[in-house]
């Protein structure tokens, strides 16, 4: 049977590859991932729109000799279907090549590896006008005028990759220095996110480092872990691999110091990134989706999964190239969906908590929770002693208007604007300064009630502290009782 090779033509392939759809963000944490699989710890990017402008990324991971950096240069240098450690975060073997092409026209590649420093680039427009896959060997005295070269030696060992002809990042911009720093601060912001358990450090992975033009990435814990409840973790095998699950219920909102709350992600990252977060090998693929297994409801926004897939079962998870996507397969679907209905449930209970404990039969409260199959009311407790008390003292048409006065309150009761406003970030204003003399008024008030019965006033002290609304300031109203035993 005849056969053709049928090469791919370089400048039209080449070309083509620069729209998988990298964003700068993206396409830096490509090459990130590239430092951590090399056991980097200490990552730099600088960048300058003056003069020819650049993006340099050095790592001080274990480098490549001048061979190992030609396969580098090379599209498809691993099979996707390689076996590869636990700790790297590689796939494809084309990160390097298409997350920069996308982005720039020229890629350079210095490696410094046993003492030997090497260097190789790609030029889109070398391609264009040679019609092949030409990369070509950069002169030794031309290194030492790229960015971050010179730091590189210092260090002995690592890699600089080298982004010029940045046509992509300024394409359509009027102002380069205004384009590339507002275009930084979300690839700071995005590194943060994805890279955030390698900044904080955790068991079993290499701490790392990255500055970005000097500055270095704040570190970022969308979980607070050691301030948030922990929930139950599951795990999940397929193909004998394991998934592991650990859902969190962060602290309310009003229970965040300002630090905390940044840690978490700030006001909009509390409100948006609630849901699964998939890491990848401790990478942060995916997060702020709940992959539609419940609806991203405002009161499940405290619940936050961190769910880990080693990268043995990247076939299932349809991982893109860009790293930045991937669809749960149906077997673990079935699982999450059961985890999360537990999880939100619990995410609930924090809000109603905070809002009023549902009777438990033991407190007195003035407003009862009432379950019907026509759903659930609230209405006020006709038997709590302050309102008993004040019927007691009205006439027939009195206890009418009382009545009237308690349904007309029920029946117009805001619990739409109260459910907004409980699932929002305000805090709520419960005037407490002056909380111990509005509870000596009340109970000064039941106490004149209790008198004229047998026994009364030494009952109604012991009841006191479960009555509504002692019972949720059990230190005033324990003063309070002691002070009015005194008294009477
Ligand atoms: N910073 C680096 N330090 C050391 N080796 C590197 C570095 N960057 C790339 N390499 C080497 O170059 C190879 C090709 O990198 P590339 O990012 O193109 O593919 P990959 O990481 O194998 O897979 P993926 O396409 O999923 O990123 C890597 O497998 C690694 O051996
Ligand atoms: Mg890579």
């Amino acid at each position: 049977m005849p056969e053709l090779v049928v090469a791919p033509y370089a400048p039209s392939l080449i070309e083509s590859m620069r729209s998988i759809g990298y964003s700068l963000e993206s396409a830096i944490a490509d090459l990130i991932d590239n430092s951590i699989s090399a056991n980097a710890s200490r990552i730099t990017i600088r960048y300058s729109p003056y003069d020819n402008p650049y993006v340099a990324i050095l790592d001080d991971g274990y480098g490549m000799r001048p061979d190992d950096l030609t396969r580098a240069m090379r599209h498809g240098s691993r099979n996707p279907w390689d076996i590869r450690a636990a700790n790297d975060l590689g796939r494809f073997g084309l990160g390097l090549k298409t997350a920069s092409l996308s982005q720039c026209r020229k890629l350079t590649v210095v490696s410094l590896k046993d003492g030997e420093l090497s260097a190789r680039t790609w030029d889109l427009d070398l391609i264009a006008e040679r019609e092949d896959w030409i990369i070509y060997v950069p002169e030794q005295h031309e290194l030492s005028e790229m960015p971050l070269v010179n730091e590189l030696i210092k260090q002995a060992k690592g890699t600089v990759v080298i982004w010029e002809n940045l046509d992509r990042i300024v394409a359509g911009e009027p102002n380069i220095n205004q384009a590339l720093t507002e275009k930084m601060d979300l690839v700071r912001v995005h590194l943060a996110m994805v890279f955030h358990r390698y900044l904080l450090g955790e068991q079993g992975i290499n701490r790392i480092k990255i500055h970005l033009n000097n500055n270095p990435v704040a570190t970022y814990d969308p979980f607070l872990v050691g301030r948030s409840e922990p929930l139950q973790d599951e795990f999940i095998t397929v193909e004998n691999s394991t998934v592991l699950i650990k859902p969190y219920i962060l602290p309310h909102r009003s229970k965040l110091t300002p630090d905390e709350l940044s840690l978490a992600g700030g006001e909009e990252g509390l409100r948006r990134n609630q849901g699964f977060y998939i890491y990848r090998n401790k990478r942060l693929i995916i997060w702020g989706t709940w992959f539609r297994l419940t609806k991203q409801e405002e009161l499940s926004k405290l619940a936050r999964v961190r769910v880990d897939i080693p990268n043995t079962l990247d076939h299932l998870w349809t991982l893109d190239i860009k790293k930045s996507a991937a669809h749960p397969p149906d077997e673990v679907r079935q699982n999450l969906k059961r985890i999360v209905e537990k999880i939100v449930g619990n995410s609930r209970r924090v809000y109603t908590f905070r809002g009023r404990r549902t009777n438990d039969g033991k407190l007195v409260r003035s407003w009862n929770r009432i379950e019907s199959r026509n759903g659930i009311s609230y209405l006020i407790n006709r038997t709590h002693p302050i309102i008993s008390a004040f019927s007691q003292t009205l006439d027939e048409e009195g206890k009418n208007t009382l009545e009237l006065l308690l349904d007309t309150i029920e029946s117009t009761f805001p619990a739409d604007s109260l459910y907004a406003d409980m699932a929002s970030d305000h805090p709520r204003n419960y005037e407490e300064s002056d909380i111990e003399n509005k509870l000596r008024m009340i109970a000064q008030c039941l106490l004149h009630t209790a008198g004229s019965i047998e026994g009364g006033e030494e009952r109604l002290l012991t009841s006191l502290p479960m009555l509504d609304p002692f019972c949720d300031y059990p230190q005033i109203t324990a003063s309070l009782v002691k002070e009015l035993k005194n008294v009477h």
